[in-house]
């Protein structure tokens, strides 16, 4: 048994007070005869985790919390964890006994003899590993996102959606800077920012069933799971927020479309009032869909907020539909173009135009 601390094991947790003493008394068997820590990085859950990871620390110096206040994210927390320990080697598991902890020796052994591994990845998909007792549904999510990852980011794993990994210290502290700390996907962002490529050995696991407390992987985490994806793949090209906001303008076009038929067609208003009403509503749809997923980081609420939005929003839309208008007349004058070409780069224009000044301007700070 060597004196020095060989291994730090981050624990990021959300809600999880009933797991932690169990997931300590696991580790303290799985890892006897080793040094190591175990790390909490618990986001001030309201069950009070954190209080019941100090209760263990009291007695136990081993186990070590960090309580983040104000702030939510897996990927941050576990960053956060493996900076935050002397261990040469770290481990990242989750809270909910989910990973088999009794991998971690084995792991450990192998990062020690292998000096020329960088990190030892917990796989679900190679032999003798398994997602456990996952409906059809999930694995096929799974399977879907991680086929995804492997083609987008190049990242060759079976398993690169894996939380269960353990790396050296000092090359995740390397890669630190590099990562973007959005979203669930820690490992994934390591082995792609990185920047040099890594050494990873996999090793099989079984995924077990959650018996305490619930999942916190929800829709909007698998939004920002693709969100993370793109900004890595192109988000130098074309900027996440452009996209989603050109995206959501698109269907701006289709509200636009469906209100104009409504009323014109329909119910026989005339095509200017008509026409009046489809871009009022297309322009507030624009709006609120943009205040809740373009802008979700620094959404209006309240009523006076989202009305001073909505008046700022409307104008420099207006101002943009007039530049689209105008370039578009300008260049199919100039016979410069084609009349779609034409039209399209007035579209260009007025997208780039509405993006630029809203962000400014709408959701600025
Ligand atoms: N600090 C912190 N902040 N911890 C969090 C947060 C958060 O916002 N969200 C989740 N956690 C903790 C949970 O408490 C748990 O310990 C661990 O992160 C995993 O969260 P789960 O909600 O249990 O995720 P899961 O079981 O659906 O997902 C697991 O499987 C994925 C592979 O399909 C996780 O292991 C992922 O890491 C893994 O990629
Ligand atoms: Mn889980």
């Amino acid at each position: 048994m060597g004196a020095l601390l060989e291994l730090a094991v981050v624990i990021p947790t959300f809600n999880e007070r009933a797991n932690v003493p169990v997931l300590i008394a696991k580790l303290d068997q799985a890892l006897a005869g080793r040094r190591w820590e175990a790390i909490f990085v618990d986001d001030n859950s309201p069950d009070g985790t954190a209080d019941a990871a100090r209760e263990l620390g009291k007695v136990d110096p081993r186990v070590r919390v960090i309580q983040r206040i104000g702030r939510r994210g897996l990927s941050s927390a576990c960053i956060e964890g493996m900076c935050a320990t002397a261990a040469p080697m770290v481990a990242v598991i989750d809270g909910d006994l989910q990973h088999d902890e009794t991998l971690l020796p084995k792991m450990l052994d192998r990062l020690q003899a292998e000096g020329d591994l960088d990190l030892v990845v917990g796989s679900r998909f190679v032999d003798g590993g398994g997602t456990g007792d996952w409906d059809r549904d999930r694995v096929a999510k799974s399977a879907f996102a991680t086929r995804l990852s492997q083609r987008v980011l190049n990242v060759n794993l079976s398993d690169p959606m894996s939380g269960f990994f353990m790396v050296r210290t000092q090359v995740a502290r390397e890669t630190v800077p590099h990562l973007s700390g959005i979203g669930f996907k820690i490992l994934l962002d390591i082995m792609s920012a990185s920047p040099r490529p890594l050494r990873a050995a996999e090793m099989p696991y079984v995924f077990r069933l959650r018996t305490e407390g619930e999942s916190k992987l929800d829709h909007v985490v698998a939004m920002e799971y693709l969100i993370a994806l793109y900004d890595r793949r192109f988000g130098k090209v074309v900027p996440v927020r452009f996209a989603m906001f050109s995206a959501i303008g698109v269907l701006g076009v289709g509200v636009h479309m469906a209100v104009l038929s409504l009323f014109f067609v329909l119910l026989g208003a005339s095509f200017l009032a008509s026409q009046i009403v489809a871009v009022a509503a297309a322009m507030t749809f624009n709006f609120f869909l943009n205040n809740a997923l373009t802008y979700r980081d620094r959404r209006l609420r309240g009523l006076k907020p989202l009305l001073d939005g909505w008046v700022s929003f409307c104008l420099v839309c207006s101002v943009g539909a007039i530049a689209n208008v105008g370039v578009a007349a300008f260049l199919h004058d100039a016979r410069a173009n084609e009349w779609a070409v034409s039209a399209l780069i007035g579209v260009l224009i007025g997208a780039v135009w509405n993006y630029a000044l809203s962000s400014r301007f709408v959701w600025g700070r």
